[in-house]
This record gives C-alpha cells, sequence and structure tokens, in this order.
C-alpha cells in the first residue's frame, strides 16, 4: 500500500457523521445552504457583499482584476485595516467593549476596552512615526505574546507600515534572515518573555540579528525585568516605556492605504533553504478574514475567542488579531505554556473569561489526552459553543476526545484548512450547515473553488486521491513573495497556470469532502509548524565536522511529524553522544529550538540510488520502522540494514 494510502486507512477508522443541532442551526449566522450555490454561481458578487462588512474610505471600482498569477481585489479601494479593527468600533456601541483580554503567564493580566486599545495604538503609531517610520517601511516584531505585540501591528497597519512579525521561537539567525530580506528599519522586542515559569531571553538574539543590518532602532518592551538582564546599546536601544510615556495623546490619522498596499510580510519554509516572505495586502485580506469569522466561526457580538495560537505564526494574525477585532469580538490572548502552573491552565482561561470559541491545534488535543480529562473536568466549560482546530490533519481519535471532553458533545467543531498563504480558512465546515465527519476539514467555505486534481491537472474521481489546488483566485491570497516574484509564480503557479498549489496531498471522498493528507513537498509539519527538510540539512553541513546529511519528518503521536536527521560525518571525526549533541545544538542555533531534530542517526553511508539521489523515501519508512521491500534500485544495498540497527539504537 503507498504511503499515502496507509495514512488515509487510520484516518477513516471513525465512520460517523455529525449534523448541526437544531438548537445551533436555528441561532446560526449563516444556516441557509444555498449559500454554497449561490457564492459558486458567481463568486466575485458574493465577495463584494462580504466587502459590505468592511469600511473603506473610498468605494472600489472593480471587484477582481486577475491577471494570473496576480490578483487585485477591490481595485481602487482606499481603507486603513487598523481604523477598522479598532477605530470604527470606537465610535459605536462596541467602544466600551472588552476587545482584547491578555492574560500573562505569571498571572498577571489586561483588558483593553476597543477604546483603550485605540488609544494605545494611537500612541504607538505617534512613537512609531517619531522613530522616523514611514507609509511603506518594514518593522520587525519579535515579542512574546504580550499587548505591545498586537498594538505594534495595529500601529504599524495605522500609519501604513509592513510589520513582519518573527515568532519568538526562532533564533537570532532567522531573525537576521528575515530582516535582511525585508530590509526592516526597526525591530520590535521585549527583554524577554515568560515561558513555562522561565524567562525566554529576546533581545540577546536581537542584538546579534542586528548587527550588520539596515535596522537604525531596536524598541524593546520591558516585559520580564531583572531577571532578564538585557544589555542596553545607548546609540541603537530605544524603550518603548519611556517613549510611549512622552506621545500625544491626539488620536493618530489612520492612513489611506490602497487595497493592495502590503499590510504585511510573513515568512514561512519552503523547499529550499531560504524562508519565503508571504505578503498580505489589506483590503482583499481583510475582507476575508472577516468574512471567516462570521461564517466559519459563527462569531456573535457577545463571543469571546480564544485562539491559541502564537502571533508568531498566521492563526495568530488571522484570528487573534486582524479576524476578531475586524468584527468587534473579544479575542483572548495567553502568554505562555499550556502546562503552567498546571495542566489544566487553557481551561481555567476558558472558565475565567466565559470563552465560546476555543480554536487550537490536534498537536494539543493529543497532548491534553495524554495528560487525561481530570484537568479538563476541574473546570466549568459551559460558556464553550463553538471549537476549531488547524494545523495539520487531525486524527478521528483526537477529534472524539475533544467533542466529548471539551465540547461535551454538543459545540460543533471545526477543522480549518489553510495556509501562511491564504491568509484565512479555505476548507472548513459551517458549523450550522455542514455535517462534519471527524478528520476531514470537509469543503470549501463559500466562495473559495478546491479540487483534487491528479499529475496533468484533471479532476480525480470522488474515492481517489491527488494533489490539493484552489481553482479561482480569493481575496486573502498572498500577492507574491516579498522580492522573488518567479518564486511565487513556480512555487505556486507553475504546475497548472492560473491555478494554486498549495503542495498538499488530499484525497476525495463519495460525498466530495476532502480529506487532506498532509504536505507532498520537502515541508515537515512539527506540532502544526512548517519547517523545511533543506533548512535544518543546510544547519547541519554548515558544521566542520559533517560532510552530508538527510532529513526527512517521520509520523509522531504528538506533534504529527517529528524531525529525524541523518548525518554522515567527515572523515576522522570522532562519532558519539558528544557530537549528536552538539550538531542537535546547530539546529537550534541557526534555526531555533522547534527546529530540533528527534533523533540524529550518525551513519557511514546513506542510502542512495545509482544516479546519486538520497532515497528519503526509505529513510522514512526506516524511521517508522517499516518493512523495506525491494532495494535493488540502491546503489549499496546494504546501507539499509545498518542504517535500521542504527536507527534501532
Ligand atoms: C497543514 C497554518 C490538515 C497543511 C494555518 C498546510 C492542515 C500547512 C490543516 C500550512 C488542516 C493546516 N488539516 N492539514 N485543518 N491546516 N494544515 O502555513 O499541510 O503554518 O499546507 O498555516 O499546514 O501551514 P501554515
Amino acid at each position: 500500500m503507498p504511503e499515502e494510502e496507509k495514512h488515509l486507512d487510520t484516518l477513516l477508522t471513525e465512520n460517523r457523521t455529525f449534523t448541526p443541532s437544531e438548537a445551533f442551526k436555528a441561532r446560526a449566522n449563516v444556516n441557509d445552504p444555498n449559500i454554497y450555490e449561490r457564492a459558486a454561481a458567481d463568486p466575485e458578487a458574493y465577495w463584494a457583499e462580504e466587502a459590505k462588512n468592511i469600511t473603506w474610505f473610498r468605494p472600489y471600482n472593480k471587484i477582481l482584476k486577475w491577471d494570473p498569477p496576480h490578483a487585485e481585489w477591490f481595485v481602487g479601494g482606499k481603507l486603513n485595516a487598523a481604523y477598522n479593527c479598532v477605530d470604527r468600533h470606537r465610535e459605536g456601541s462596541r467602544k466600551n467593549k472588552a476587545a482584547l483580554i491578555w492574560e500573562g503567564e505569571p498571572g498577571d493580566s489586561q483588558v483593553l476596552t476597543y477604546d483603550m486599545l485605540g488609544r494605545e495604538v494611537d500612541k504607538a503609531a505617534h512613537m512609531l512615526s517619531n522613530l522616523g517610520v514611514k507609509k511603506g517601511d518594514r518593522v520587525a516584531v519579535y515579542l512574546p505574546m504580550i499587548p505591545e505585540l498586537p498594538i505594534s501591528l495595529l500601529a504599524c497597519a495605522k500609519l501604513g507600515a509592513i510589520h513582519t512579525v518573527v515568532f519568538g521561537g526562532f533564533s537570532s539567525k532567522s531573525l537576521q534572515e528575515r530582516i535582511v530580506d525585508a530590509d526592516a528599519k526597526l525591530v520590535i522586542t521585549a527583554d524577554a518573555g515568560w515561558r513555562g515559569g522561565k524567562p525566554l531571553p529576546l533581545k540577546a538574539n536581537a542584538d546579534e540579528a542586528v548587527a550588520g543590518t539596515s535596522v537604525e532602532h531596536v524598541l524593546v518592551v520591558d516585559r520580564v525585568g531583572e531577571q532578564a538582564k538585557a544589555e542596553k546599546n545607548p546609540d541603537r536601544d530605544v524603550s518603548w516605556h519611556e517613549l510611549i510615556a512622552k506621545q500625544p495623546s491626539t488620536p493618530f490619522p489612520a492612513e489611506e492605504m490602497d487595497t493592495e498596499d502590503v499590510l504585511y510580510l510573513l515568512y514561512t519554509s519552503g523547499t529550499t533553504g531560504k524562508p519565503k516572505g508571504v505578503t498580505h495586502t489589506t483590503g482583499g485580506y481583510m475582507v476575508g478574514v472577516n468574512n471567516s469569522m462570521r461564517t466559519v466561526f459563527d462569531l456573535k457580538d457577545e463571543d469571546v475567542f480564544f485562539c491559541t495560537a502564537d502571533i508568531g505564526w498566521v492563526t495568530g494574525h488571522t484570528y487573534i488579531v486582524y479576524g476578531p477585532l475586524s468584527a468587534g469580538a473579544t479575542t483572548v490572548m495567553y502568554e505562555g505554556a499550556p502546562n503552567y502552573p498546571d495542566r489544566d491552565r487553557f481551561w481555567d482561561i476558558v472558565e475565567k473569561y466565559g470563552v465560546t470559541t476555543f480554536y487550537t491545534a490536534p498537536t494539543s488535543i493529543r497532548t491534553f489526552m495524554k495528560w487525561g480529562p481530570e484537568y479538563v473536568e476541574k473546570h466549568n466549560l459551559d460558556s464553550l459553543r463553538l471549537l476549531g482546530t488547524v494545523g495539520e490533519p487531525i486524527n478521528p481519535e483526537a477529534w472524539m476526545w475533544f467533542h466529548k471532553y471539551i465540547g461535551k458533545e454538543k459545540a460543533p467543531i471545526v477543522d480549518t484548512w489553510w495556509q501562511t498563504e491564504t491568509g484565512c480558512a479555505m476548507i472548513a465546515p459551517l458549523p450550522g450547515i455542514t455535517a462534519t465527519k471527524p478528520g476531514s476539514a470537509t469543503k470549501p467555505v463559500p466562495g473559495i473553488s478546491v479540487d483534487v486534481v491528479d499529475h496533468d491537472g484533471h479532476s480525480v474521481e470522488p474515492g481517489n486521491g491527488g494533489s490539493l489546488v484552489i481553482t479561482k483566485p480569493w481575496p486573502s491570497m498572498l500577492r507574491t513573495i516579498w522580492g522573488d516574484d518567479e518564486r511565487f509564480r513556480n512555487t505556486y503557479f507553475g504546475d497548472f497556470p492560473g491555478i494554486y498549489l498549495p503542495g498538499d496531498g488530499a484525497h476525495k471522498d463519495e460525498d466530495n469532502y476532502v480529506w487532506i493528507l498532509g504536505r507532498m513537498d520537502d515541508v515537515i509539519n512539527v506540532s502544526g509548524h512548517r519547517i523545511g527538510t533543506a533548512e535544518v540539512e543546510s544547519a547541519l553541513v554548515s558544521h566542520s565536522s559533517v560532510a552530508e546529511s538527510a532529513v526527512i519528518g517521520r509520523s509522531h503521536e504528538v506533534k504529527g511529524q517529528a524531525i529525524t536527521a541523518f548525518v554522515t560525518l567527515k572523515e576522522g571525526v570522532t562519532s558519539g553522544d558528544e557530537i549528536i549533541k552538539e550538531l542537535k545544538q546547530v539546529v537550534v542555533n541557526q534555526i531555533g529550538a522547534i527546529a530540533r531534530p528527534e533523533e540524529l542517526v550518525l551513519t557511514n553511508e546513506l542510502p542512495k540510488t545509482r544516479s546519486a539521489k538520497i532515497m528519503r523515501r526509505l529513510l522514512r519508512d526506516i524511521a517508522e520502522g517499516r518493512d523495506i521491500g525491494n532495494t535493488t534500485t540502491l546503489a549499496d544495498p546494504s546501507v539499509v540494514e545498518s542504517l535500521q540497527a542504527a536507527f534501532k539504537r
């Protein structure tokens, strides 16, 4: 059985379908199944209708200009994302409603109403402007999950600067690569953030990262204080707290942005070593994310929305910041680890703030399962009415556990498939309409057209698998890869002209439901985070003792996939635990702790074909303990046995 089908086999162990309850359906924002057909009949008209939920300073004159692979949405329209997320709510009945509920790991917390958030964003925009940041400049944001993070993003948006958030778990080298590629002028960071009861230092990494770059200032938030001991560089560093206190309390005028002006860059891993600067623009992104809140997440004014992602990833951008705030919701953000001080922290937060909608990753659910239901049962979760998952295929077992222990068998689950590049959920149930099947993200949302195709781009019959594609442009799609339009073209539109290729394999069932099988390229999905095998390999071979390396993703009970590295050392280098430890650390230093290989296997040789191609599929079979069939295509079949033995050790 080919690997993909085997995977599917395990996916299909739960065959039940779950239909929305009458009670949920009756109150749902969207409960007329006709919406699918209506949107499919005229997607542009559908999106134009949705665009009415965004406030435009100047109306657009054309819905879509599609010059594949380049799309422009709401052509000629002017708007401001921060105005849409904050100011327009301040002017109306939501003025004193909680916009952001923030919970710090040590137990400190803050509630900012829309009016308060607006004042903070205005002050921060004045501050950035006084530091010389102008419309179109790039600002790198390397912050822990503290209120200054969304405030920074909104302040950039308010004045028209382009933010690029770098996840705090990335190393100084990764940060530097992104700063250089984006040519950022300013870096916003903090001394450290709290994670698992310990300070996670950021400022020291930022210092290393900015050396020799175009960065003029490093704006530093004091989060941890004494225990973090960040060095200060008087020529370059400025203190957030000192500066913000000096800003005028007058509103900062929202810059009139063109619909296609860039809102943000977010770097993501690809098949080659260099991360790609996924570029999102203003109008289409805002329409897409706002629509997603109302349709997929059935958002109501009284909802309290808790997305457990980090704002360092796209899920946090869309479903902590821009989505919920544009819709005028209350968004909850938590700084730290889910098991600090104990394993019930998320449930404590749900109970404390009356969270209604809880959005997390399958890897977290598998962790909760391992910890056991007793942590959940300590809390009253009655406020929860809708659950969501994202980041990787969810195994039916985890789906059922989520349904039973968190959703109490009444809250619908929306399994949302999407990517950094797509901006918001593309394949997901509408909770008041769509029957769900555990393990399937179900169907494309209204206004989105997807298909599963074979090598020639032909639609596969129900019951078959192939490549997932998105066949029509959509508002929140990436517009390019920053500074590399050629790569944008080749990566996403190179196979089938005008058709977007996400890089995921999928299967279509009898009901035309989509089952995502995972990446088809050399990208590993570790706990829902994308890591390119090429990035890890180049980190390893940068070490003077390494001759060659091959990195693969093997299936992992909790993480979904784990990184396994096979390394051959240069002649004369002593192998042993010492070097293994050192090499793992090289990866941590070069990329970040999220890319630390789970196993690193030293081997005299890597399995290669006679034309000297490394056989990754075979390495995956070895790492997953599968039988190795025919090895006659190998240059040296004995390599397999020695690798199997090495892996067992
Ligand atoms: C995977 C995260 C199955 C997929 C929003 C995609 C999923 C990659 C799902 C994007 C899902 C995301 N079911 N697989 N519900 N959601 N993926 O850019 O392989 O960090 O291509 O965006 O995650 O990861 P990214």
